[in-house]
């Protein structure tokens, strides 16, 4: 089986591989044993669900909201937030508050038929290519990694939406409609959360508030099929997201965080919720007061897990540094400036597993 699965093609996605129905996986993707998922020890952490409920009529978020969030990005860089279902009808014109579970199933449902798509008609959108705005791919870099990951990917630049959307997936016929809804849906929740989060930090609200509209938001839409062997390997490996934030919508529990005692933290599934995550423009806007959270995907032995995970950045050659807000004496400024072309080329050059592009930012101390 093996020998079927790395030489039959120089790409074997995990999906295909799994179609094969194999009793054990390929040495490519078996992990160094200290790099394999371990079993849990007793969790001293727990991950907040916040509720953002009040989101929905445009009200504003409480202090106490914005408060659990600054805890949650300072002690772990990650939680996950819940708008609970509209309860009234609200005006018309109040929209694009909270995201609808219906807008949500349907961009999983899309997601689940796109993966069952004949190899073929997938392999039209294959790149190795980082730089490319729309690919389908295996693994995390599949140029790079040295141990391939059990997960299919596809990738889209999405935001602003007319700029990209044409190059999208045309089969599910649906596709586009409904990963559209929800890619608008979570821009949206984005920029409310940012303003959240810039307020958690001292900063005005409207921080770079022109720069992020005009950001980035790239959306990966990932495939875990069951595994047979899935202590041996990992569904994504340990890594940081570039950008601002991250959120992502899961259809069962895999994901993990490191805690701040660098213990695996599984991140429970919770229906209707999002997880968001800080990455390393949050850690270097503001000057290390927040921290990009590592994190990686299990995978099992029983069923397929889907994930959407939209990723915000600022614009491809934006540069951004700390905020001088947060630079004093005490604090002095501790990252270099990049823009999200720098981690792009850094990617593309470098096992992301050996090192942190984060790592290459910091400054030492004066
Ligand atoms: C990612 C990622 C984790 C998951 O795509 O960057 O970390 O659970 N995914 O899908
Ligand atoms: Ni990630």
């Amino acid at each position: 089986m093996e020998q079927q699965a790395n030489g039959a093609s120089s790409f074997a996605s995990a999906v295909s591989l799994d179609q094969l129905g194999m009793s054990s996986i390929p040495q490519r993707y078996v992990l160094p044993p200290s790099q394999r998922p371990s079993p849990h020890i007793p969790i001293s952490t727990t991950l907040p669900i916040i509720d953002l409920s009040s989101l929905r009529d445009q009200s504003l978020v409480s202090r106490s909201t914005i408060n659990e969030i600054r805890i949650a990005c300072k002690e772990i860089g990650c939680f996950q937030v819940y708008i609970a279902p509209a309860k009234f009808e609200y005006a018309p014109n109040v929209i694009n508050h909270g995201i609808d579970q219906s807008v949500m199933d349907e961009a999983l449902e899309v997601a689940t038929e796109f993966f069952n798509l004949p190899n073929d008609e997938k392999m039209s959108l294959f790149s190795e290519d980082v730089h490319k705005p729309v690919r389908y791919g295996t693994s995390l870099n599949q140029a790079r990694d040295e141990v391939y990951c059990w997960r299919d990917f596809i990738k889209h630049y999405s935001h602003p939406i007319s700029d990209w959307i044409h190059m999208w997936p045309s089969n599910p016929s649906n596709y586009r409609e409904n990963m559209g809804k929800y890619v608008k849906a979570v821009q949206t929740l984005q920029n409310q959360l940012l303003e959240i989060i810039f307020e958690s930090l001292g900063l005005n609200s409207n921080y770079l508030h022109e720069e992020i509209n005009g950001g980035s938001q790239t959306l990966a839409v990932n495939c875990y099929p069951a595994c047979p062997e899935p202590d041996l390997t990992l569904g994504i490996h340990p890594h940081s997201d570039y950008g601002s934030i991250t959120m992502l919508l899961q259809t069962r529990s895999g994901l993990e965080i490191k805690d701040k005692n660098n213990n695996w933290m599984p991140v429970p599934f919770v229906e209707g919720a999002l997880v968001v995550q800080l990455g390393d423009q949050m850690e270097v806007m503001s000057n290390g007061q927040y921290k990009s959270v590592i994190h990686r995907a299990t995978v099992n032995g029983d069923e397929k897990r889907f994930s959407i995970v939209s990723l915000h950045s600022f614009a491809m050659d934006r540069k951004m540094g700390p905020a001088v807000e947060l630079v004093d004496e005490q604090h002095p400024k501790s990252y270099k400036e990049f823009c999200f072309r720098e981690f792009l080329d850094f990617i593309s050059c470098n096992d992301i597993t050996k090192g942190r592009f984060l790592d290459t930012l910091k400054m030492s101390k004066p």
